[in-house]
């Protein structure tokens, strides 16, 4: 195989490799929503409705708080790979801050990675972890049933499915 550059259709990421990741290393998009950046088309966002405006700032908001959550978390966890595991979801949350901004062309809001409001003992880590992206699937299923505009649609839907597998990831721990 041949190293090729590919490009996420959530995030807009490039990443170079001799296959399609799995998921965006960037977003955690699965790799149904990843192409060779050759066939990359720039998404149309068109004008929002009021209720979509809304609903991601409310995201973003959402978004930077988990961020700087998991920031905190790969610092206080005593288990390694629990350190490495909040660590990459803290750079996941932070990228989908940054492609929510995007969408409505307000710039990458700041994430405080030294944070320091999370818990200090693992097993409540985890169950922090569960119940924000719980929080986080309900509200993005809710915004994605009050979205029209087909690009916050697709954003929604996969984000849906993202903060899915970071629930699968929780309980996997527990
Ligand atoms: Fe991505
Ligand atoms: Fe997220």
């Amino acid at each position: 195989m041949t190293v090729k550059t590919w490009r996420c259709l959530i995030c807009g990421d490039p990443y170079v490799g001799e296959g399609k990741p799995t998921h965006c290393p960037f977003c955690g998009a699965a790799e149904e929503h990843i192409v060779p950046a050759k066939e990359y088309k720039e998404p149309v966002v068109g004008e929002l409705s009021d209720i979509s405006k809304q609903n991601i700032l409310d995201a973003i908001k959402l978004e930077v708080s988990n961020s700087q959550f998991y920031f905190c978390a790969s610092r206080a966890a005593a288990d390694i790979e629990l350190k490495s595991r909040f660590k990459a979801l803290g750079k996941v949350e932070a990228e989908h801050a940054s492609l929510l901004s995007k969408m409505i062309g307000a710039q990458k809001p700041l994430i405080d990675i030294n944070s320091d409001e999370c818990p200090g003992e693992d097993n409540a880590l985890v169950k922090e972890s569960q119940i924000r992206e719980s929080g986080a699937v309900e509200h993005y299923q809710q915004f994605l049933e009050q979205a029209t505009e087909p690009r916050v649609r697709q954003i929604f839907k996969t984000l849906v499915e993202i903060e899915t597998t970071h629930i699968e990831l929780a309980e996997s721990k527990e």
